[in-house]
């Protein structure tokens, strides 16, 4: 076996329902492992919960549930997105798991026996909300203390500590040699602008039982519970040892190894407000552990709606359940992908949406297959006349062609550029051909047979291009095409895969118009 291209997302708090941001970067990398399995790679995509900490602890106890009930009900809702949103995921974790469990606490022992950790008292302020200790940087001039952090408390508590001095160097070193470890190259920037800078401070990885119980407890000291972000970030790398992954053995279980071949990470997908834990921590904690780094983090900005803060508080939400309900999933997925390139932030209004459903998905590529599919019924019965080559073959193929440099370099919303460029040149040239005229005219028959292979040919072709991004609609074009084969299968890009004689089937409209419905 060799090894497969492995892709995460952030584990979601179950600390409520699944929202805008949640659901984009899920589908982000769902869009990066369908492309990838696409051009045939072997892909394994993992996403799931973060279960632990202080925010789900208060969440089940304001609703009067043990955390595990708190998070066995919400962890089906959030499963449930998975589905909805079409995720291909290999895996889902939990880091309630014990195959999480058990990893997280190898490594504790196993980075305390070789002196990583040392314990210690600290006076300080703390913030609940964050579960995070603050330091004077953090307090405004008046003493009081920034709305972010919620209430700010004095604890005087011995925790265990995560010696970071001693990795500082090396981290600056590597970030430097590997420009490709954090993109886009600003959050890098960002990242080397911070170290560069600050000196780093050694990171608590306890809380101690009395204050929060809910947690992994440490194998070394039964008094404390390890810090949410130590037991979250390990998920990436639990399962594959889990699994029995050579490469993840430093965690594993004592026998096994024979599983599939996925750590290092090829890939972690996550939101910039993530970044120091994955770009720091993260690589901190393999490094001491002796196991390598992953490859890449793909760091996206955050939504919006209508200008503001996504709030439950404040109603400004997006909600992708209900979004998918009213709309298709291919609509929301287009939508997302589409509109904001992974990096900046991005604003969702129900306007913006509404404008590119209608421009680009119901006049654009709907009407494109439609009217294809409709004038090849009515004027030649359905069947796939001789093959043309003259206007699309190498047009296609280098649209094809920018689209995999785009997929590949993760450059999602220049890939959809790309396809949809394609989308309105068939559309003009239904235009500049007029099918509609060529069909009154007899002696336009052959001239009529070479345009109408010409437009269903590129609705195949466009099947096998956007099928990573809406998969749904890739699928309903070949099933109206009646063509063999899956549009998964990027090979099936090569023009020419409609043959002559070929009977298509009934076309159906992909995208409902619905330009008449009122604005909410
Ligand atoms: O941070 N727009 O969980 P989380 C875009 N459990 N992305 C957003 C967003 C928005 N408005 N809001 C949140 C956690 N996200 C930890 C992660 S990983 C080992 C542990 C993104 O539920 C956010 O940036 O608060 C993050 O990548 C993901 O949603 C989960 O956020
Ligand atoms: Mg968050």
């Amino acid at each position: 076996m060799s090894k497969r291209f492995y892709l995460t997302t952030a584990i979601d708090y179950v600390n409520g329902a699944p929202h805008l941001g949640h659901a984009y970067e899920k589908v982000l990398a769902d869009v990066i492992a369908r492309s990838r399995r696409s051009m045939g790679q072997s892909v394994f995509f993992l996403t799931g919960l973060d279960e632990h900490g202080q925010k789900v602890q208060q969440a089940a106890q304001d609703q009067g549930k043990t955390p595990q009930e708190y998070c066995d009900g919400l962890a089906i809702q959030w499963q449930g997105l998975t589905t909805t949103l079409g995720l291909t995921n290999d895996d889902f974790v939990r880091t309630t798991q014990p195959r999480h469990r058990q990893v997280v606490q190898t490594i504790l022992q196993r980075l305390h026996d070789t002196g990583h950790f040392y314990k210690s008292p600290y006076t300080g302020f703390y913030s609940v909300k964050e579960e995070t200790f603050l330091t004077v940087k953090d307090r405004n001039p008046d003493g009081t203390w920034e709305p972010q952090w919620g209430k700010v408390v004095e604890l005087v508590e011995e925790n265990w500590y995560f010696r970071l001095g001693v990795h500082q160097q090396w981290l600056i070193e590597y970030i430097e040699a590997n420009p490709g470890f954090i993109q886009p190259d600003y959050r890098r920037n960002e990242v080397l602008g911070f170290l560069r800078s600050q000196t780093l401070e050694d990171l608590c990885i306890s809380r101690p039982v009395a204050r929060l119980n809910w947690g992994i407890p440490l194998p070394f000291d039964p008094e404390y519970v390890t810090y949410v972000w130590f037991d979250a970030l390990v998920n990436y790398y639990s399962v594959p040892a889990a699994l029995g992954d050579p490469g993840a053995a430093a965690g594993a279980p004592a026998g096994t190894g024979a599983g599939p071949e996925l750590w290092p990470a090829d890939l972690h997908v996550i939101g910039k407000d993530i970044l120091k834990f994955h770009a720091v921590y993260w690589p901190i904690m393999l490094k001491a552990l002796g196991a390598a780094l992953p490859k890449q983090l793909l760091v996206h900005g955050w939504w919006q709606k209508n200008g503001a803060k996504l709030s439950k508080s404040t109603g400004n939400v997006v909600d992708p359940f209900a979004v998918i309900a009213e709309w298709g999933l291919d609509a929301f997925r287009y939508y997302v992908v589409r509109e904001l390139a992974i990096g900046p932030d991005g604003n969702w209004t129900d306007d913006g949406f509404r404008s590119r459903y209608n421009a680009e998905l119901a006049n654009g590529l709907g009407n494109l297959v439609n009217r294809a599919l409709n004038m090849l019924t009515k004027y030649r019965g359905g069947v796939v006349p001789a093959r043309s080559d003259k206007v699309f073959l190498t047009r296609t193929a280098s649209t094809a062609e920018q689209v995999r440099t785009h997929l590949l370099g993760f450059d999602l919303q220049g890939a959809l550029q790309e396809i949809w460029s394609l989308v309105t040149l068939a559309n003009q040239y239904v235009e500049q051909t007029r099918p509609f005229s060529l069909a009154k005219d007899p002696t336009k028959a052959l001239e009529l047979d070479d345009v109408l292979y010409d437009l269903v040919e590129v609705c195949r072709v466009l099947a096998v291009l956007i099928w990573p991004f809406i998969p749904g609609t890739a699928e309903k074009i070949y099933a109206q095409l009646q063509v063999a084969g899956s549009p998964s299968d990027w090979s099936q890009v090569a023009w020419g895969g409609l043959t002559a004689g070929h009977q298509i089937g009934a076309p159906a409209p992909l995208f409902p118009r619905k330009d008449l419905a009122p604005a909410k």
